[in-house]
């Protein structure tokens, strides 16, 4: 447990982790991680939401498989909740997730963000999805194995894990042509570098960040042709939620509380499209 880290050290050592080790969660960890699911339970635009702890052995006698497609190894448990699809939904289960996600890291727990590789018949039958409902993404919790697999490593390999875009090409000064040059020491630094750290489908990193003096407008770039892979989920707006919390969670810690808010009239910019905007108060 790293409960006295600052939660900007906890984003800078969170990491995708697809090995676990076969130990069960003790009866505390599991009780710990459902007070969080009633203390999650909606997010800051005002999408309610219900998160399930799912194990294999459950899932076992209901003759259900938890498959990931090979891509997690070992895992006995995962996290999935349901939404009903919005923007505003996907906006905030990926800040919800990511929230908890940094809880179950703090706690020594590993974790992996999957919204392509499990199978969602299986899934949804497991934690019974309601009609009209989604599951956006799930992750994997337990006590991850020291050493990576091979498969890990090429998974991680493939989508550039290690890698972010450079500061100057995710956040600007007024329009998309200028990057954001900031004073050293600038408060909006250390929350602009967690916010370059959050993980994203396929590291996509499709959050851009234009500030305009002390509100700050959050635009997606979309990679052409990735939503087509996921019908009825906006993958690539999870990640803006989780790009969201990274954000909030280091302003609160610096002593700023955003105030957020969609506005109807933005400036809008090629190729990029308007999803959220923050206003830091001085
Ligand atoms: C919304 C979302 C969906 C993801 N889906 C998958 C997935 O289906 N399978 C997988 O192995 N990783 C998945 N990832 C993990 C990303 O590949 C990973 O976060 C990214 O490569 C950055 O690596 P890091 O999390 O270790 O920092 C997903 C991440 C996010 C945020």
């Amino acid at each position: 447990m790293q409960q006295s880290l600052p939660i900007s050290e906890i984003i800078q050592s969170r990491i995708s982790r697809r090995n676990y080790l076969p130990e069960p969660l003790t009866h505390e960890t599991i009780t710990a991680i459902k007070q969080m699911f009633a203390a999650f339970s909606s997010g800051p635009l005002g999408t309610s939401l219900s998160f399930s702890l799912v194990s294999r052995e459950d899932t076992a006698t209901q003759k259900l498989k938890l498959g990931t497609y090979g891509f997690i190894q070992g895992a006995r448990y995962f996290i999935a909740g349901q939404i009903q699809p919005s923007v505003i939904g996907f906006l905030d289960y990926g800040y919800t997730l990511e929230k908890l996600i940094l809880e179950f890291t703090r706690m020594g727990l590993g974790t992996c963000w999957l919204g392509g590789t499990f199978d969602r018949g299986e899934f949804s039958k497991a934690i019974g999805l309601k009609e009209g409902f989604v599951i956006p993404a799930i992750t994997p919790i337990g006590y991850a194995s020291e050493t990576r697999g091979i498969g890990e490593r090429l998974i991680r390999l493939g989508a550039g894990s290690d890698k972010r875009l450079p500061h100057e090409k995710l956040f600007f000064d007024g329009n998309p042509s200028t990057p954001l040059l900031l004073p050293e020491g600038h408060p909006l630094e250390s929350i602009l570098k967690a916010v370059r750290m959050a993980p994203s489908a396929s590291n996509n990193q499709p959050w851009r960040i234009v500030v305009d003096g002390n509100l700050l407008r959050f635009y997606i770039s979309r990679k052409p042709g990735y939503q087509k892979a996921f019908s009825q989920v906006d993958m690539q707006m999870i990640d803006m939620g989780i790009a969201m919390s990274h954000f909030d969670l280091v302003a609160r810690e610096n002593g700023i509380s955003p105030e957020w808010s969609i506005s109807e009239t933005t400036p809008m910019f090629e190729g990029l499209e308007y999803v959220i905007s923050v206003f830091l108060p001085s």
